[in-house]
């Protein structure tokens, strides 16, 4: 009984440490979701609305196409895809992968691995859903749904 009172003694403050830093990671993951954007192209109709879209269809993905000279490309559906990578590969694609326009690469390449590990976390937390978003598009394919056009780079 002294053993087992010490070993609780000594175990549970520290998985509750880990829990609480858990959560806490997850509420900051949370936060960097919101003040970097990555609504305004991962959540269908977020930028359109002013981010009246609840929270549980944030980052889902898009068929809403984004075309120029690269293709076209879709917003990937950042819920399912934290189920497919671990958060290890989570920060090798956003320190290596050459992801294309717009995706705000420079942000990701900029973030502490504390920052993005949050973000990772959080998206986790809320749990797959909604559809794959469409695949990308080689320039000169016809995009099958809706874009945003861009124009072609200045001269
Ligand atoms: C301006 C629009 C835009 C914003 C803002 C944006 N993304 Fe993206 N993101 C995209 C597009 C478009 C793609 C697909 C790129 C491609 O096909 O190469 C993408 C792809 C990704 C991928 C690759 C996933 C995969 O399927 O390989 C990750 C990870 C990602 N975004 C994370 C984020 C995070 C985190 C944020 C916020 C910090 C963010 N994005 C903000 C448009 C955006």
């Amino acid at each position: 009984m002294g053993v087992m009172a010490l070993a609780l003694g000594c175990i549970a403050p520290a998985a509750q440490a880990a829990k609480d830093a858990g959560l806490k990671s997850v509420e900051r993951g949370r936060y960097l979701v919101k003040i970097t954007g990555c609504n305004d192209c991962h959540t269908p109709g977020f930028a359109m609305s002013g981010g009246q879209v609840a929270e549980k269809q944030w980052l889902i993905g898009d068929s809403l196409g984004w075309r120029g000279p690269w293709g076209t490309t879709y917003p990937s559906n950042l819920r399912r895809y934290v189920q497919e990578v671990s958060e290890g590969d989570w920060l090798k694609v956003a320190r290596t992968a050459e992801l294309r326009p717009p995706m705000p690469v420079p942000s990701l390449r900029a973030m502490s691995d504390a920052d993005l590990k949050a973000i990772y976390r959080y998206i986790r937390s809320l749990g797959p859903a909604g559809p794959t978003a469409p695949a990308y598009q080689p320039p000169g394919e016809e995009p099958k749904g809706p874009v945003v056009q861009f124009p072609a780079p200045p001269q």
